[in-house]
């Protein structure tokens, strides 16, 4: 099974409008040549609509940070589905670990979201990983077994095969500090077999698997050779167009 690789820069709170379309405007240069990779990035919420009209035409896929799972009303401070539609997102990240680290965010939460984000055609990726307390209490897999099945409770097979999921250890997440691509490979075979079990082998072989925590130029390389890591989420190296547009371009590094 042959998966593209799909590398996302998530911008977290970072970048006013101005600064957004600027860099949005670099990127659109350093990666027009990319190909065999599908690339997207996420602003927050207040830039998507400029970024978007930037990017028309470039290969660059849009994706919102979060979104709220009611079609609207009474919700302050709040975004709707169809608002990051609207908008142009292709894709929307839920439950990245920030959310429920910081927001409240559980896999129940996590959940509903991902129904709402299936029923009006954003294509989810989907976060989980360990802290670094559940990793030295060998806890690693029962957690992430645990936010796979939470999160897509009750999801079909046809809601679930267009995701893409990304596995965050909270401890590599802007740390510096980033799984061996073994660690990670552990992980991300493990997640695929839960996916095979869960629905079947055939679309577990077809899900790709980001990996995310202090992915850098120096390192995507090591982790893109593992079997079943396709791609990032990268946060901090995504905030500058030369250094995201190397790890895009991992294949020549
Ligand atoms: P980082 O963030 O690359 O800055 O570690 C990754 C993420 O949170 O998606």
């Amino acid at each position: 099974m042959v998966r593209l690789p799909f590398i996302a820069g998530n911008w977290k709170m970072n970048k006013t409008v101005e600064e957004a379309l600027e860099l949005a405007k670099q990127m659109k240069v350093s990666l027009a040549k990319v190909d065999s990779v599908e690339v997207a990035v996420a602003p927050p919420f207040t830039a998507l609509f400029t970024v978007r009209r930037e990017l028309e035409g470039s290969r660059i896929g849009l994706a919102a940070q979060n979104l709220f799972w009611e079609d609207k009303g009474a919700f302050t401070g709040e975004i709707s589905p169809a608002m990051l539609k609207e908008v142009g997102c292709h894709y929307v990240i839920i439950g990245h670990s920030e959310r429920r680290q910081y927001f409240g965010e559980t896999d129940e939460t996590v959940n509903r979201r991902i129904k709402a984000a299936f029923k009006h055609g954003l294509k989810v990726i989907f976060c989980i990983g360990e802290t670094l307390k559940e990793r030295e209490e060998g806890k690693t897999f029962s957690v992430v077994e645990r936010q796979v099945e939470g999160g897509l409770k009750g999801l079909k097979a046809e809601e679930v095969r267009p995701m893409v999921l990304a596995y965050e250890p909270v401890w590599a997440i802007g740390t510096g500090k980033t799984a061996t691509p073994e660690q990670a490979e552990e992980v991300h075979r493990f997640i695929r077999n839960k996916l095979g079990r869960l629905y079947s082998q055939e679309m577990a072989g077809e899900i790709r698997i980001q990996y995310g925590g202090s992915v850098t130029p120096e390192n995507i390389k090591g982790l893109m050779a593992q079997e079943d890591i396709d791609g990032a989420l990268v946060g901090g190296a995504s905030l500058q167009a030369e250094i995201f547009s190397k790890i895009v371009r991992f294949r020549e590094i």
